[in-house]
């Protein structure tokens, strides 16, 4: 249970107040009893001497009282008092509270002390319990006597008389106590009150400062303690509030460096449970969930990658770099850097970033197989070329028919490695960006009737047909003359070369603001697993039939590469054995 502090000191503020009034009460008790006494003693010396004289004046000659008994009660009734009168040798002779044959079972008096102290000073006091009457009683004692002493005047004071006195008193003293303590009991609750009040104050500031509020300031001004204590707790609100912006703020530069970083960015704990894990990887990992205090095998599950962690955990190694190659969520190779985490010489956890180096991989793959490519693509025409050439200046001239056969595939040779250097160069120009493409708004009809041209001959020599279909609202397009000709040159090339019956036809068509060109052919057709292959570099359906018929397997993606830069798209639709579609949009002027 909670006490509060007001309510603690009002305690104990109480209990010393009662003890204060308890030593009050018994100082002012006993003080007032022994004041009461010796009132009581003063008044009954003054009787006793009035007593005394009214005794010494019924002397009788011999000294002697000749009825002590009625002088007993005489004076017994007259102050109210228990009044003995005693012989000089202790014997009772009279009393006012005993009848007269009472008086022989009394006991001899003159060792009681107030007889006894009457006989050294002529005056003698005693209080004790009477077994006579059987109460406390103030037992005074004269000698009386004119010249000798004649005997003794005792008179006995009931206690309780001083008793009820005192009572009378005691209530009063209670009474006053009682206020004093009911009155103390307030005004140390409102002292109590007065003085926790800051320290309340302060607490209820410091409980919000905990719970990370620090708008509320002590406004405690004092110039004691307590003000020093507002003043410190105000100071140092301010110095908490301070670090902690500034924590925040790295924290926040901290949280946008590393969201925004490119590279997967994962830190474990000793224990290999996650501490961090950056949107980057959480997307190259598909980690839906919050990976927070979860084991990282849980999280990315790879033996390889967590073979790393504990290469850096468990091993103690100080720097691992490898490359993996993960087949889930996605195919790709990754390069994981990974580095101890080591504050004041104890492991602490381990960094690891993840950069995805497939493009990088791909491409230095790509750029091999296109070397390799193109020196086997060159290298067929020149050894041609140099071998017939040599036939010829070994003595092939002199066979004229076989001559001229040798020097038409000499020709033949030369021109594919002029198309092919001219792809080549095509296709350097493009993939470097020097390509110059001036879009301009273009009729696409001349252009398409110029190119159709350049294969009638070739349609008419294999026996082809060809229609072409054209809508009557096509706008201009926009694009490069020159580059939009390689295109359709390209494709009829194709169109022409892999049919050998049925036909060709063209249409041209206005769809969403795109000018759609489509070549569909009866020929050939492409196997649906070679549809998007088509387009890379090199590739070809079948190499030799390309080959033979003067294919370099560039055209279809220069074709690619020029569209794509006027901002349009090209696919194909193919069925084996029936024909292919080729479609390209171009967006309008
Ligand atoms: N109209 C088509 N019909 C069938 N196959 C085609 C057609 N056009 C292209 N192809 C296939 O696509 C490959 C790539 O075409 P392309 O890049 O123009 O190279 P090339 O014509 O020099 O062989 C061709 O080798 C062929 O196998
Ligand atoms: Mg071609």
């Amino acid at each position: 249970m909670k006490i509060k502090l007001h309510w603690k000191l009002t305690f104990i503020f109480c209990c010393a107040v009662v003890l204060g009034l308890f030593i009050s009460y018994f100082y002012l008790s006993s003080r007032l009893t022994e004041s009461f006494e010796n009132d009581l003693k003063t008044s009954l010396k003054y009787r006793l001497s009035l007593g005394k004289n009214f005794l010494e004046s019924q002397l009788g000659p011999q000294n002697t009282l000749s009825d002590p008994m009625t002088l007993a009660n005489t004076i017994g009734q007259q102050q109210n008092l228990r009044t003995t009168i005693i012989a000089m040798d202790g014997t009772v002779l009279a009393d006012s509270y005993l009848k007269p044959y009472e008086l022989n079972h009394i006991e001899n008096h003159l060792h009681r002390p107030e007889i006894q102290q009457a006989l050294l000073n002529g005056l003698g006091s005693s209080k004790r319990y009477s077994k006579t009457i059987r109460r406390y009683l103030l037992y005074m004692a004269v000698i009386f006597g004119k010249d000798h002493p004649a005997g003794f005047l005792r008179y006995a004071v009931p206690i309780s008389y001083i008793d009820v006195l005192e009572e009378a008193q005691q209530k009063t003293i209670i009474g006053s106590l009682i206020l004093i303590f009911i009155l103390s009991l307030g005004f140390t609750y409102i002292i109590s009150l007065v003085v926790t009040r800051p320290l309340v104050a302060m607490a209820s500031i410091a409980k919000s400062m905990a719970k990370g509020d620090f708008s509320q300031k002590p406004y405690i001004y004092s110039n004691d303690e307590v003000g020093d204590m507002a003043r410190a707790l105000s100071y140092m609100s301010n110095q908490i509030q301070d670090k902690i912006d500034e924590i925040r703020k790295e924290t926040l530069k901290l949280n946008a460096v590393i969201s925004s970083m490119f590279e997967g960015l994962m830190v474990v704990d000793e224990k290999r449970r996650v501490i961090l894990m950056n949107l980057s990887l959480r997307k190259l990992f598909l980690v839906d969930f919050d990976p927070e205090q979860k084991a990282s095998i849980e999280v990315i599950r790879n033996p390889q990658i967590q073979d790393i962690v504990d290469r850096i955990i468990k091993n103690r190694q100080l720097l691992v770099s490898e490359e993996v190659d993960i087949s889930y969520p996605q195919s790709k190779i990754l390069r994981i850097n990974a580095v101890p985490i080591i504050r004041d010489n104890t492991l602490m956890g381990a960094v690891l970033v993840f950069h995805d180096i497939t493009q990088v991989r791909k491409l230095e793959r790509t750029r091999q197989d296109f070397m390799a490519n193109v020196s086997h693509e060159l290298r067929t025409p020149v050894t041609s070329i140099k071998g017939y050439s040599e036939t010829l200046l070994e003595g092939g001239l002199e066979d004229k028919d076989r001559a001229k056969e040798f020097i038409n595939i000499i020709h033949q040779n030369s021109s594919r490695l002029e198309s092919l250097i001219n792809d080549l160069l095509d296709l350097a120009a493009i993939e470097s960006n020097k390509m110059t493409i001036s879009l301009t708004p273009l009729d696409i009809k001349p252009i398409l009737k110029r190119c159709v041209g350049i294969f009638e001959k070739s349609i008419k020599d294999k026996g082809l047909s060809l229609s072409i279909h054209l809508s009557d609202n096509i706008p201009k397009i926009l694009a490069d003359e020159k580059r939009i000709t390689q295109v359709l040159l390209n494709l009829l090339d194709n169109a022409v070369k892999y049919t050998s019956t049925g036909g060709i036809i063209i249409e041209i068509s206005l769809k969403n603001d795109l000018v759609q060109i489509d070549i569909t052919d009866t020929g050939i057709g492409i196997p649906p697993n070679d549809t998007s292959k088509i387009f890379e570099r090199f590739y070809r359906v079948e190499k030799s039939r390309s080959r033979d018929l003067g294919g370099t397997g560039l055209g279809l993606s220069i074709v690619k590469h020029i569209v794509e830069s006027h901002h349009g798209d090209v696919w194909v639709i193919s069925k084996v054995g029936q024909g292919s579609t080729f479609s390209v949009t171009i967006p309008q002027a």
